[in-house]
């Protein structure tokens, strides 16, 4: 039920349909104004879709920028239902005293299930393995098919031991994978519970078989994976990415792997998504891809979904949404004269 506080039912665009129930809530104590179909808005229909909305429910592929905030006049709360927030420039959003609010931690073990899932797939070869039968080239049990890399004894190098950084180290720990990380800040309780050693970003690429990245996208962070890291990092190397796109520079990646400088890379996520059909990185037979899937377990997308939908109504509803991203536009929210938010 909208509480006392909800002078009008506010409206809301939701760019995209939701899994589970969240639009059905909702719905239950918003106009809620959806985008229809699979693909994002374009530019126009989004900027059309904020003009006069309360609250926008957006996915990582819809683009907040100052632009956007500056004509969605009565916007106080952007939830995006995705744990990174980089297609938001937060600080226009603070600037304009509107809530940013993401779903983070829901998503941390199946990210890092699918982080394991690239990481064993590309070490034993399966995309390759497949292909073969299907190409008809399984002709024999042969000694020296399709060999791969072993897993067990391997050494993990961890950039960024955030949540999801955490989870794979607990899976690779499973595996008796020696675990090394670099992180921003230092993680000392976390290094004796999961046996990480920390090492300096160079140390971990030159001495890790497997390589793994789990940072935000950030000015910092962007493009550190370039022609330099990947020439520091064994010629039997595998490099998994599961975070963003933009931390590795595309070309560079390409290289190495044409070259064979690394022995393989699976990335569930580009710089450029969806990667175009004729992109040069799927003409590489030792790069394993996938369409951005870290996420994507029924029930991890029907609770993200609730998630964001639980942010926006909070936000909407006065009270602090539970994941905010940008905590000092409530803490400079006016009050009214019996002490109420606005
Ligand atoms: C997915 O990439 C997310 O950030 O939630």
């Amino acid at each position: 039920m909208p509480t006392g506080r909800r002078s009008r039912l506010h409206k809301v665009f939701v760019t995209r349909d939701l899994p589970g129930d969240g639009l059905r809530r909702l719905r239950d104590e918003a106009g809620v104004d959806l985008w229809p179909g699979g693909m994002p808005p374009p530019r126009a229909a989004l900027l059309e879709g904020v003009r006069d909305a309360d609250g926008l429910l957006c996915l990582l592929t819809d683009t907040v920028d100052a632009a956007l905030l500056d004509h969605a006049q009565r916007l106080r709360v952007v939830s995006t239902m995705a744990a990174g927030y980089d297609n938001i420039d937060v600080g226009a959003a603070t600037a304009h005293n509107v809530l940013v609010t993401n779903t983070p931690g829901v998503l941390t073990e199946t990210t890092a299930d699918l982080t394991f899932a690239l990481l064993l797939a590309a070490a034993r070869r399966l995309p390759e393995s497949e292909r073969a039968i299907r190409d008809g080239r399984w002709t024999t049990w042969s000694p020296a098919f399709l060999l791969g890399r072993d897993i067990h004894g391997a050494t993990l190098g961890i950039v960024g031991l955030g949540e999801i950084g955490q989870a794979v180290a607990r899976r690779a720990r499973g595996f008796g994978m020696r675990i090394l990380y670099t992180s921003r800040t230092p993680k000392p309780e976390v290094e004796r519970k999961l046996g990480c050693s920390p090492v300096t970003f160079d140390e971990l690429l030159a001495q890790s078989d497997f390589v793994t990245v789990h940072v935000p996208l950030t000015p910092q962070t962007r493009h550190m994976f370039d022609a330099k890291a990947f020439d520091r990092m064994k010629q039997t190397a595998i490099f998994v990415n599961t975070s963003r796109g933009a931390v590795v520079v595309e070309a560079d990646l390409q290289r190495a792997l044409a070259s064979e400088s690394i022995a393989a890379a699976a990335i569930d996520v580009a710089e450029t998504e969806p990667v175009a059909k004729d992109d040069p990185l799927l003409r590489l037979s030792n790069l394993l891809v996938t369409p951005h899937i870290g996420s994507a377990s029924v029930a991890t997308r029907a609770r993200m979904a609730d998630m964001a939908v639980d942010n926006l109504l909070a936000a909407l509803d006065g009270r602090q949404p539970p994941n905010c991203v940008n905590p000092q536009v409530w803490a400079a929210r006016p009050m009214s004269s019996d002490g109420s938010t606005a």
